[in-house]
């Protein structure tokens, strides 16, 4: 029988973007770190990767995957791409201000790139988008990242003054601001694991690092509110939904809560009190086995290999109401180039999303991660996320199935399952 699951009005519906990922001809950490390493990444692709991705993907062995270059050149094609939004039945759009842009000399700002994000806006506002504005996706000048990046002790002082003048030149027509994006993706990927830039292995830098996100986060959402008492200020935070391998084992549920502290609680807790907001990227359910985490190979899975697992997020979800504050899902998504799994994919979540609606839990928006294919970081190209496919050779834009199955239940507010 087919079921109408009606979502609450004024819900958002949406996708999202990022900077460097999407905007093309960047100068930042990310693009120098790829100049240095875009061969290296080729040639461990060989052991990275499993066969079958392997073969779906030959392009992971060329070096230029791993070079943002031009990306999709959303710098200069964003109306189009809103245009394609607006034809989904979008109502909001997550997007990213690139800071090395708006200074790329410390103290010197850029009034030219100010415009070019004033224009990103009304363009948006003119195809009924809300905007939510991200200040930090991951990038930095490189004058800051010269001076020790987000390990620097000024990191915060820093950051507040790009956000006021961000905020000053355009607040009034932003309501919706995310200060940074996943600070612990960061913690873990590029001062844990040592994977991203600047590729450092500290476990005490990681430490120190969740205060610096912790104190810039609290700063610009004072500078924000300074301006504008009604805006909207969050951080975007990736939650991660854990299970205990073994439901007795004392061990294993140790791990999940040590996972859940360090993954999802830490940041929250540290900037309590200073966020009109709770945001939801999802991408990731952990089974834990003591002492590690288990993979296991029967479980259905994205393009990267990772497990998907859509009641994870009403878990997380349920876990937030106790904050007593809007959630907004900012980023969920998955690399599915055949785009054989992504109608499922959304479906499946909104379904949990629906449910924990149901039971109190006052979501507000889903953004999808991503309107477009785009760089996904040191893996470059070759995964695809986008509710729209990118041909990165000549620019062209396709409308994958599944963004029109996302289109029907962002038009009607509703979603309709058998
Ligand atoms: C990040 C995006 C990234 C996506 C898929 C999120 O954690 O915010 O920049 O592309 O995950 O990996």
């Amino acid at each position: 029988m087919l079921k109408k699951l009606q979502f609450p009005k004024g819900f958002l519906w949406g996708s999202a973007t990022s900077a460097h990922q999407v905007e093309g001809g960047t100068r930042n950490n990310w693009s120098q770190w790829e100049q240095m390493n875009a061969t290296r990444l080729s040639q461990e692709a060989k052991t990275k990767w499993k066969f079958w991705q392997q073969e779906k993907f030959p392009e992971m062995f060329e070096p230029k995957n791993y070079i943002s270059g031009l990306a999709c050149d959303h710098y200069n094609r964003f109306e189009a791409d809103f245009d394609i939004a607006k034809e989904l039945g979008h109502n909001a759009h997550r997007f990213s201000i690139e800071w090395s842009r708006i200074e790329p000399e410390e103290g010197k700002f850029d009034e030219k790139e100010i415009e070019h994000y004033r224009k990103v806006i009304v363009a948006l506002r003119e195809r009924g988008l809300e905007p939510f504005v991200t200040l930090w996706h991951w990038t930095n000048p490189i004058w800051l990242e010269e001076k020790g990046g987000c390990e620097c002790e000024e990191f915060a002082g820093h950051f507040s003054k790009y956000v006021g003048h961000v905020v000053k030149k355009l607040g009034k027509d932003v309501r919706f601001w995310i200060t940074l994006n996943e600070p612990t993706s960061v913690i873990a990927s590029a001062y844990m694991s040592g994977v991203w830039p600047p590729q450092k292995q500290s476990y005490f830098v990681s430490w120190k690092l969740y205060s610096n996100f912790a104190k810039a986060h609290i700063a610009a959402y004072e500078i924000i509110h300074e301006f504008d008492d009604d805006a909207q200020v969050g951080f975007a935070n990736i939650l991660h939904s854990f299970e205990a391998y073994d439901k007795k084992s004392l061990l294993d549920k140790l791990m999940i809560k040590i996972g859940r502290y360090i993954a999802n609680n830490r940041m929250l807790n540290l900037t309590k009190g200073y966020n009109d907001f709770l945001t939801v990227q999802y991408y990731f359910h952990n089974r834990f086995k003591f002492p590690r985490k288990l993979h296991l190979s029967d479980k259905v899975e994205s393009d990267l290999g990772w497990e998907i697992f859509p009641e994870g997020i009403y878990h997380i979800l349920k876990r937030l109401k106790k904050y007593n504050l809007p959630i907004y899902v900012t980023e969920n998504g998955l690399a599915d180039a055949s785009d054989e799994k992504r109608t499922a994919f959304i479906q499946d979540h909104l379904l949990w999303i629906h449910r924990s609606i149901n039971e109190g839990t006052d979501v507000r928006g889903y953004f999808y991660w991503s309107l477009l294919d785009n760089f996904e970081w040191d893996k470059g190209f070759w995964p695809r996320f986008g509710l729209v496919a990118v041909d990165f050779k000549t620019q062209e834009r396709k409308i994958r199935p599944s963004s029109l199955e996302y289109a029907k239940i962002c038009k009607g507010n509703v979603l309709e399952i058998d």
